[in-house]
């Protein structure tokens, strides 16, 4: 959700070509992904701040710059908004401007006492012009400087300071005055930024993309700190003044894994890239002889024979990895496993103590839901894992160890890669935590991981051979309704499909456990209804294959188009199915890997035909980081 990026440099920078302007705009291009609904800048020049801002998408925002340019500048901040209080009009898009406007404020976030501190500042003569929580941050951050501080241009950070001490809730916020036109102030509470370190040059970003094209070189901002960057210098302090310490790390993304490499959309590139988000996953965890090695795993191994439950906590996809997860843990562990999602679990005073395990999920590790559920698990005195694809996040870096998958940047705002990518990592923790707890032989982990290491030609294989599959998408874009069944790890496969197909096809999709058809969803099933059928591989469980088969039978007895995922060289499914999509032969808890791929290929194929963004689907965020 909203995007922020700032920038300072310094005349040297200038000379270089760099205006805070281009740099701000190409740094809210690249932030795109994350979701929004209005974008807009603010720079300081010539003693005055000068901002644009247009509802829509960034192209309504350039198009405006050209119409009515703003001045030349060295500092800026920008922002694509995600509506939260109040609608995408151009009014509530950022920056809010206060202090006569001599000072520009963005934000990502809610701040949760708004109403209070509004009633206030009313009182006290202020005006707003938007409906959003972000101007009275603003105004209350102008009122400060010009009351506390009588406009001493030397005190934005200080009155930065003194109002988030006031401000409950979520948020990033950047703020710039006309009175101080060498510096951007920044200020962090639950809410992603990151700082990036140049030469002559420094920028704030909600993630690195934001500045990728200029540095690798980044600072995560922590908890409740606030920044003041200037074009050569980079202080941190807490929201009282203490001095603190930003860890530099290296950013190994480059800016063309952040592109489309040819194809035509993220999402598809994303699809193509999962071989590799897989490979690069099992990478170097573990040695010649199968043993794991997950040095990431700084917990205690005592600590961890002595876990007698473990909780999966996520939202979305990364649930449904979770539910994935939760097949394969149980069964190499024997350690009953729970699935949670993020924003059900600390509400109803879940039982956790010392002896659970808490493994979070999270593509963007800034899952609003996912980190404050990981907070709660950790006062209970749980131990916490994050399996995670943004280094430096803060689901990690509040967790006690992490595991990152290593899927490389996911732009689209439909997860895919990160998705494979998950299951991977969760496959390894579960291994790994069979392999401490000895319940299953080493000889079973390396066969494990051997068929761990063929996944990703196998996924290529099905890459390869798509073109029916995208042809039937195609032939389906006017379809109303798809339903997906699955059973035992097919179950979260098929809700992933269903969610794939809602979120970028905006089509009505449903994924149910084949078992529970007879107990309702059956009702659905109408002459032409189309279900997907996720069918597990018939070397498995017999009773599990011949089940799943027995429910293609019965929807298609009540008159559905059967269209069904299943392993190669299973002709039982034949007579029973329209279509039928092969994966290579896989052992079945291993399968999510395969038979996901064709339903995210669906989604994205028939999205295309019906001309919609796949991207950037309509009301959705990247990284949803409100509650
Ligand atoms: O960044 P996270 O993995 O924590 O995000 C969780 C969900 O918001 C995310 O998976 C969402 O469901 C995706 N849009 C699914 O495609």
């Amino acid at each position: 959700m909203c995007g922020i990026v700032g920038y300072v440099g310094n005349s040297s920078r200038k000379e270089a070509g760099h205006s805070a302007l281009d740099v701000v705009v190409e740094g809210l291009r690249r932030l795109e992904y994350r979701g929004y609904d209005s974008a807009g800048v603010a720079v300081v020049a010539d003693g005055s701040i000068s901002s644009r801002k247009k509802s829509g998408k960034l192209s309504n925002l350039i198009a405006e710059l050209e119409a009515d340019p703003v001045p030349e500048s060295l500092t800026g901040i920008g922002h694509t908004r995600w509506a939260t209080h109040g609608g995408p009009t151009d009014q509530n898009a950022h920056p809010h401007l206060s202090d006569g406007g001599r000072l520009a404020v963005i934000h990502n976030g809610i701040i949760e006492n708004f109403a209070e501190l509004k009633q206030e500042l009313l009182a006290k003569g202020v005006v707003f012009a938007s409906e959003t929580d972000t101007e009275v941050a603003a105004a209350l951050i102008g009122d400060i400087f010009r009351t506390e501080f009588d406009g001493d241009g030397a005190n934005l950070t200080q009155a930065m300071r003194l109002a988030c001490q006031r401000l409950e809730g979520a948020f990033t916020l950047l703020a710039v005055h006309a009175d101080q036109p060498d510096v951007v102030v920044a200020a962090r509470r639950n809410s992603p930024l990151v700082v990036g370190l140049g030469d002559g040059e420094n920028f704030l970003g909600s993630d690195v993309s934001g500045f990728i094209d200029y540095t690798r070189r980044a600072v995560e901002l922590g908890q409740d700190q606030i920044v003041t960057i200037t074009a050569e210098s980079v202080d941190i302090t807490d929201f009282f003044g203490k001095p603190a310490e930003g860890k530099e790390y290296h950013v190994d993304w480059d800016p063309a894994s952040a592109e489309k490499g040819g194809f035509s959309s993220f999402m598809e590139k994303e699809i193509h890239d999962q071989p590799d988000a897989v490979a690069q996953t099992l990478l170097g965890r573990s040695d010649l002889d199968g043993k794991l090695t997950l040095d990431e795993v700084r917990i205690d191994p005592e600590l961890l024979k002595q876990v007698n439950k473990i909780i999966v906590l996520a939202c979305g996809t990364a649930a449904y990895a979770g539910l994935v997860a939760k097949y394969a843990i149980e069964n190499w562990c024997r350690i009953p496993t729970e699935v949670e999602l993020a924003h059900e679990f600390r509400y109803r005073d879940p039982i956790v103590d010392s002896n659970t395990l808490v493994v979070s999920i999270s593509q963007s590790g800034e899952t609003m839901d996912t980190l404050m559920a990981v907070r709660y698990a950790r006062e209970q005195g749980a131990k916490t894992i994050s399996i995670c694809n943004t280094n430096g996040s803060t689901i990690p870096r509040e967790s006690d160890a992490v595991l990152y998958t290593h899927a490389g940047p996911e732009i689209a705002v439909a997860s895919t890669k990160a998705f494979l990518a998950q299951i991977t990592a969760a496959y390894l923790l579960g291994l790994y935590l069979a392999q401490l707890r000895g319940n299953i032989f080493s000889g079973q982990i390396k066969d494990v991981l051997a068929d761990l290491s063929k996944i990703p030609a196998k996924i290529q294989h099905i890459l390869d051979g798509a073109g029916p599959l995208r042809e039937l998408a195609r032939s389906m874009k006017d379809e109303k309704s798809v339903l997906f069944l699955g059973r035992h790890v097919g179950y979260p496969v098929a809700l992933e499909g269903a969610l794939k197909l809602k979120e970028i096809a905006y089509i009505h999709a449903e994924g149910f456990a084949a078992g529970e058809l007879k107990h309702g969803p059956i009702a659905l099933i109408d002459d032409g209804q189309p279900v997907f059928v996720v069918v597990p591989s018939p070397r498995g469980r017999d009773s599990l294959h011949s089940k799943v088969v027995s429910n293609i039978q019965e929807v298609r007895a009540r008159g559905a188009r059967t269209l069904v995922i299943a392993e190669e060289g299973d002709e039982s499914v034949k007579d029973y199915a329209e279509h039928v999509f092969y994966v290579p032969e896989t052992p079945t808890l291993l399968m999510p890997l395969l038979t996901t791929v064709p339903l995210q290929i669906f989604a994205a194929e028939l999205a295309g035909a019906k001309g919609y963004d796949v991207d950037q689907p309509r009301n959705l965020a990247k990284s949803v980081t409100v509650e």
